[in-house]
């Protein structure tokens, strides 16, 4: 868990121009000063980057009500019930801020999709940090702290706060996290400092973010603010994007899916061995292509398991999954494993992967995102659209 406090990923960037020393007059070409904006979390007592504006980022100018997205209400998983969504056939529709569809959430954590190709405005989710996961395409992620591209397979952790927006080059779809909290690596996988430790699954270098500001001018540039109250369009009176400079260890990155380097066992390791980022009361976890279990008696895929105090939601990214073999989950595909259910291999998978490594089969080809929560998860309208309802009883063959 994130606690105030506790230094997390202190890795320290600087990017545009910085003056040498914080909080001193720092001035623009004509003799004014930039204005500082300090973007900090849990209260001046963690992370924080100072951001170096050439207007004020305080000047708003309007402040327009905003309807609720449509499509937000959660249902309960009820009857209990495992799950299988098709986000496959969800319609493409609205950018990647308004045309999310609900898939499931509760009270730490919210889970949608996303398919489009329009531009979104800027954007600013003051709730808690949001990591979009990009299952297709090619998009260009433009914030205060500068632009960095991003496509198939890479993980976009926005912090809370960040104005930014979205620009698809064609079709994109993503897989949208968004946490009532922060999402951070794994405390286990980082020094006390902060570090990644050496038997971290990835490290600094995995991780990219923007490398140079925009610089952008512009006059009555309207933001979407997302708060706990609802939506507001905030018309600031300068582009937001005017920053020159910044330097700290708060700022959005991006991690691709395949940077993700497994850790394998003889015999059946556990989903905390793919755990890639943590949340308030939720993880999310890579499963990546990655060698079989070589013991020679193994059973290479997982065993039936009661996770007690689990959802266990997983987005089908890519490659195939010899586990969920017979069951009709594909590519796009959402399983939702509820506490309350025990669940483990499709029936019959044991036998089929047993067999198959006996004529020289040695690796998983899948590619899955998986996000675990402690409380229940509810479930939403887009999911609800596009449920298999077939699914729950494949466990009975
Ligand atoms: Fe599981």
């Amino acid at each position: 868990m994130n606690r105030a406090g506790e230094k997390q990923m202190p890795y320290y960037r600087v990017v545009g121009d910085v003056p040498r020393k914080r909080h001193v007059q720092f001035r623009r070409p004509d003799g004014g000063l930039y204005a500082e904006e300090l973007m900090g979390e849990e209260g001046f007592s963690s992370d924080s980057s100072l951001l170096y504006h050439r207007h004020l980022p305080t000047a708003i100018i309007k402040a327009e009500p905003v309807e609720p997205f449509a499509g937000s209400v959660l249902t309960p998983n009820l009857p209990l019930s495992p799950r299988h969504f098709r986000t496959q056939d969800l319609p493409s529709g609205g950018d990647l801020v308004t045309g999310r569809g609900l898939l499931a959430g509760n009270a730490d954590v919210r889970m949608s999709y996303v398919a489009t190709e329009a531009p979104s405005e800027l954007y600013r989710n003051s709730m808690g940090d949001e990591c979009v996961y990009i299952a297709s395409g090619r998009v260009v992620f433009e914030s205060t702290y500068g632009a960095m591209e991003a496509a198939e397979g890479d993980y976009v952790v926005v912090p809370t706060g960040t104005i930014h927006r979205w620009v698809p080059d064609g079709r994109v779809t993503a897989f949208v996290i968004e946490a009532a909290g922060h999402i951070r690596p794994p405390k286990r996988y980082l020094s006390k400092y902060g570090q990644f430790l050496e038997h971290a699954p990835y490290c600094e270098r995995d991780l990219r973010s923007p490398q140079e500001t925009l610089v952008v001018e512009g006059e009555e540039v309207p933001v979407l603010v997302r708060t706990r109250g609802g939506l507001t369009r905030l018309v600031y009176r300068n582009h937001p994007f005017d920053v020159v400079g910044w330097d700290g260890c708060l700022y959005p990155y991006a991690f691709n899916i395949n940077d993700f380097e497994p850790i394998v066992k003889g015999i059946h390791a556990p989903p905390p061995v793919h755990q890639t980022f943590e949340g308030p009361n939720f993880v999310i976890c890579s499963f990546c292509p990655r060698p079989l279990d070589f013991h020679p008696e193994a059973v290479p895929i997982p065993y039936n398991h009661h996770n007690v105090d689990s959802d266990e939601l997983m987005f089908y990214a890519g490659g195939d999954y010899s586990a969920r073999k017979g069951s009709g989950i594909d590519v796009g595909s959402i399983s939702l494993h509820p506490a309350g259910f025990t669940h483990g291999p499709q029936p019959g998978a044991v036998e089929a992967v047993i067999e198959a490594v006996r004529q020289g089969h040695t690796r998983t080809n899948e590619l899955a995102v998986m996000v675990d929560t402690f409380r229940p998860l509810d479930l939403g309208p887009a999911a609800l659209s596009v449920e298999d309802p077939a699914y729950a009883w494949t466990w009975a063959r």
